[in-house]
């Protein structure tokens, strides 16, 4: 469903990323669940014509607010940042899949690369209100773009932060910590967004482990809503490949299941 809703705010938070808070007009679009999209626009202009997605951030139900962070890219993200407390903004949503957390599950661990971070940050507010424990590697270009860092910790998540310029975010390093917190803290699921480099990580991990493992995937999309097939990617199935539109059938797929071209 297409709303019109109301920014509260949509602040710079670092050199490269926005926080975005909207009031939805009479709490119609809930429920929403972490790892569902919206498809925004951006602009009210013509430019640019399609829609954008963005995961959900935060989600207050009874406040009847949704939040969003972004990193400001090209076109559409860098209208976005333009726009105003008490402009109307329109979301179309909730869209797509949500995280699956098992029952019996005790003990995720969320690994994200920049901006996966939004959408895993959901995911660890759900954990917390169901009383599972969360463990986080945040992997970034540099630490100015180590985000949310105070809300993890109100969330209760035990955070560990890697990036390029020490060094410290390198396969080997990741690996290394992966292994050690899937061993150490009893991990029994493995969450992901945001570098195809560490999902592959996460999948030979979750394999080798035998871990029930989820990714939110990213990619461009057009529609929205299953009409052009601009966004596929593939999934094994018992012994074919089948292409998912992932507006539909994603963005959270199963990461075992994930063909990484
Ligand atoms: C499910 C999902 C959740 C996401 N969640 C987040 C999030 O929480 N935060 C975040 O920062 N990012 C998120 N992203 C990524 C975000 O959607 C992109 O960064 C954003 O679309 C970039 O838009 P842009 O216009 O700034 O960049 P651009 O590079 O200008 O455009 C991005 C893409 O939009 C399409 N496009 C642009 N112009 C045209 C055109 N004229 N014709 C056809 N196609 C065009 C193209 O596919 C293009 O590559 C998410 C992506 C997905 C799929
Ligand atoms: S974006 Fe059009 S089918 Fe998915």
């Amino acid at each position: 469903m297409a709303v019109k809703t109301e920014i509260i705010f949509n602040r710079q938070v670092s050199k490269r990323y926005f926080h975005l808070k909207v009031k939805v007009p009479d709490k119609q679009l809930f429920p929403v669940q972490a790892g569902q999209f919206f498809h925004i626009k951006c602009s009210d202009d013509q430019k640019p014509l399609l829609r954008r997605p963005f995961s959900i951030f935060r989600i207050n139900e009874e406040e009847g607010t949704l939040e969003f962070l972004y990193l400001v890219k090209g076109i559409g993200t860098k209208a976005l940042a333009l726009r105003r407390p008490k402009e109307k903004l329109d979301i179309l949503g909730p869209l797509g899949t949500s995280f699956t957390m098992k029952e019996e599950s005790r003990n995720i661990l969320v690994v994200a690369r920049g901006v996966g971070i939004a959408t895993l940050s959901a995911l660890a507010f759900k954990a917390k209100g169901e009383n599972v424990s969360c463990f986080a590697i945040i992997s970034a270009r540099s630490q100015e773009d180590y985000l949310v860092e105070a809300e993890l910790k109100i969330a209760g998540v035990e955070a560990f932060f890697v990036n390029d310029e020490d060094g410290t975010s390198n396969p080997q390093c990741v690996r290394l910590l992966a292994e050690t917190l899937i061993k150490e803290k009893k991990i029994d699921g493995i969450y992901t967004c945001g570098s195809r480099r560490l999902s592959v990580l996460m999948k030979q991990l979750a394999c080798q482990y035998e871990l029930f493992a989820e990714i939110a995937v990213e990619e461009n999309m057009g529609c929205g809503i299953g009409s052009c097939y601009g966004c596929v990617c593939n999934v094994e199935e018992e012994e074919r490949v089948r292409p998912v539109r992932i507006c539909m059938e994603g963005p959270v797929l199963p990461l075992k299941k994930v063909v990484f071209a």
